[in-house]
């Protein structure tokens, strides 16, 4: 066995059933695993393989209906009843075997949608059907019986065609979970009011499910083990719910959060949080002494090694992870050859999550491989037709991402950069707390860059001559500018590019405007706010920071909301900018506000003439132009442009 993660890699049997190690991949469904079919197609099968191949033991899939459940049009609905769709529910399970793992569904508790006419049925009236408005309509204690029934019956029709273990997901403020919280459990009967009526229902569920597959599957519970909020449950009810539930289950999972704006980024750990930062939780459920069965940790997990040190420490017994294994499937492999330091940083930035609910292909801002399971072979060549000499312009992100990938593809690279840092537009990162994931990306970025032999020219403002007959190709990454608003005064004489501003905190005064309210001057906004400086946006839409992931967006909206040194001006149009106050038209009035400092964040451009100049003026036969000098966007294009274009070569 391995000695450097000897708890994290350890093997333990639960239920009789053999993990191989104590990682399991947390449930993510890309949704374009259904497509509307019924049963797996072949990008879950393919994307769920692919999660076997990590080396896990457990893969959890999430996809499988037992319900006519409320169609949103975003979840699978695999059905788990009629022979020729379990036969590709059988499929997937082997495919999972396949790679040594066991294979596990989660049964997702989202509550019928066509029972009956009208709202989602949910716990108790006017409860949320997942982000929805507030709508639902109280489950009956009939359709209690037939949910149950129904649920049993699915894992039955599981275990039949391969499945070891059900994850039964009773948290979040999901429909199931708000039967367990005062929060969302108004009923009267029963299965409301004291803590044993609100478990009622999981109770139920588990024994009757237990009953159904004769005790032979792995029964595991992911729950909330505190919701956070002030009406729902705390961790110490959180512990005593799972001293009720794992009487009737093998493993609990201490998740936590609800899927609503203002917790979604607890239960998926953004940028604002630190690593792992729900692991409290679990050690809490274990540390108490009343929980006797095995407690699985989840959220924002970075490395083998932090499950290594968890598992060691006793805070829990098995780590769930998510989204640090899109950002790097072979973290546990590469960690195992010694090699974590190559193991690509997850950004936590929460692009898998839009991509994966706003009818896109799934995507990842650092892995640009991720969604693309059943073609990514067929795409471009396994190996480069010719070696080439490759000219790479611009050290930022999408610029580092190709050189390391055309060095890696066996191309000869050589990197301009005219800086005299490599990292570009994620060079900020460096002064700011709540993007320190960014920033390890960026630092992740220069050493795999530094560890190859890639020419590197720094401080080096080249041009399209100077690569004349020396290179057969160029990349050009060359990066965005700040626009500059057509206003008057709106220029550095009278305030700071936002940009600039990070490491010269110190030289800013205690009350500042800032002009834009996009992603960068939000950020800028609340790192200047949490150092204790009033700080003003004046922004022309009715809402602030629409570029970011929505779960991030609501992140920094309520940070920013919450900071009481932030004072947002919305719908107001910017007409004047002085040295010491801004002038700006808003409900059709003008106001002025005075300031210290203004900053100036009215978004970015790419370089395009720059862009061009390399295209046009340059004698290399093929050129590629990558990143924010095609469009001013996110790492999640740079990285994928910078791939493509790489693997084009
Ligand atoms: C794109 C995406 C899809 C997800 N889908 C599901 C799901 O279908 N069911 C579920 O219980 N959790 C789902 N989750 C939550 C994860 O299972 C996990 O709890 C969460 O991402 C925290 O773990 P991580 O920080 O390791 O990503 C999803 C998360 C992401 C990012
Ligand atoms: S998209 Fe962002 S949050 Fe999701 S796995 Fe990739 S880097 Fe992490």
């Amino acid at each position: 066995m391995n000695k450097q993660f000897s708890h994290a890699l350890s093997p333990i049997r639960v239920n009789r059933k053999f993990y191989k190690n104590r990682i399991c991949v947390a449930p993510i469904t890309p949704h374009s695993s259904s497509n509307g079919e019924l049963y797996p197609n072949e990008a879950a099968l393919e994307y769920f393989e692919s999660r076997a191949r990590t080396g896990a033991g457990m893969v959890w899939c999430a996809g499988a209906k037992f319900v006519d459940v409320f169609d949103d049009g975003e979840h699978c609905t695999w059905d788990t009843e009629t022979f020729n769709h379990k036969n590709g529910l059988n499929m997937l399970a082997e495919r999972i075997h396949a790679h040594g793992a066991l294979a596990g569904m989660e049964a997702h508790g989202l509550t019928p949608g066509s029972w009956r006419q009208g709202p989602p049925i949910t716990c108790s009236d006017g409860n949320r059907f997942m982000q929805s408005p507030p709508i639902g309509q109280e489950m009956t204690k009939e359709e209690i019986k037939r949910y149950v029934e129904a649920e049993a019956k699915m894992c039955a029709n599981l275990q039949e065609v391969g499945f070891d273990a059900i994850l039964f997901h009773f948290g979040h403020q999901i429909p199931i979970a708000q039967f367990l919280s005062p929060l969302s459990n108004h009923r009267t009967d029963e299965y409301g009011g004291s803590l044993e009526n609100r478990c009622r229902i999981c109770v139920e569920i588990l024994d009757a499910c237990r009953e159904a597959t004769h005790g032979r599957m792995i029964f595991e519970v992911r729950m909330s083990a505190t919701e956070f909020s002030e009406d729902g449950y705390d961790v110490e009810e959180g512990i005593r719910i799972a001293e009720i539930l794992q009487e009737h289950c093998d493993i609990i999972q201490a998740s936590c959060g609800q899927v609503t704006e203002k917790y979604m980024t607890w239960t998926h750990p953004c940028q604002h949080m630190e690593d792992h930062p729900n692991l409290w939780l679990a050690e809490k459920f274990k540390k108490s002494g009343k929980i006797h069965v095995p407690v699985t940790a989840v959220g924002g997990l970075e490395s083998l090694q932090a499950a290594e040190d968890a598992i060691a420490a006793g805070k829990c017994d098995f780590f769930a992870v998510a989204r640090q294994l899109i950002a790097d499937p072979k973290m546990i492999k590469k960690a195992i050859d010694g090699k974590a330091d190559d193991v690509t940083p997850c950004i936590k930035c929460m692009r898998c999550h839009d991509s994966d609910c706003y009818a896109h292909i799934f995507r990842c801002a650092v892995n640009p491989t991720i969604g693309y399971e059943t073609c990514a072979e067929k795409m471009f060549p396994a190996q480069p037709e010719r070696l080439k000499n490759v000219a790479v312009i611009g050290g930022g992100p999408a610029g580092m991402k190709a050189a390391i990938t055309a060095f890696d593809r066996g191309h000869k690279v050589t990197l301009f950069e005219a800086k005299d840092y490599l990292g570009g537009a994620l060079d900020f990162s460096k002064y700011v707390e709540f993007k320190y994931a960014l920033c390890r990306y960026k630092d992740f970025l220069i050493k795999q860059i530094r560890k190859r032999d890639i020419v590197v020219h720094m401080n080096t403002e080249v041009k399209p001559a100077d690569l004349n007959g020396k290179f057969d190709a160029v990349i050009i990454a060359v990066g965005a500018e700040p626009v500059m608003l057509p206003v008057e005064g709106y220029d550095v004489s009278n305030g700071i590019i936002a940009t600039s501003a990070y490491g010269h905190e110190g030289e800013i005064g205690d009350n500042i405007v800032i002009i834009g309210g996009g992603q960068v001057g939000c950020e800028t906004a609340l790192h200047l706010a949490d150092m204790g400086k009033k700080v003003s946006i004046i922004e022309m839409q009715s809402g602030l920071c629409p570029e970011a992931s929505k779960t991030c967006a609501d992140e920094i909206r309520i940070c920013l909301e919450e900071n009481e040194n932030f004072t947002p001006i919305l719908g107001a149009a910017c007409k004047k900018v002085e040295k010491h106050a801004v002038t700006y038209t808003q409900d059709g009035q003008d106001k002025t506000v005075e300031a210290d400092t203004v900053i100036l964040a009215a978004g970015m451009k790419p370089k395009s003439a720059l862009a061009d100049s390399f295209i046009m003026d340059c004698d290399v036969p093929e050129w590629y132009v990558v990143g924010d000098c095609v469009n001013a966007r996110t790492v999640e294009q740079a990285t994928a442009e910078a791939y493509n274009a790489a693997m084009e070569l």
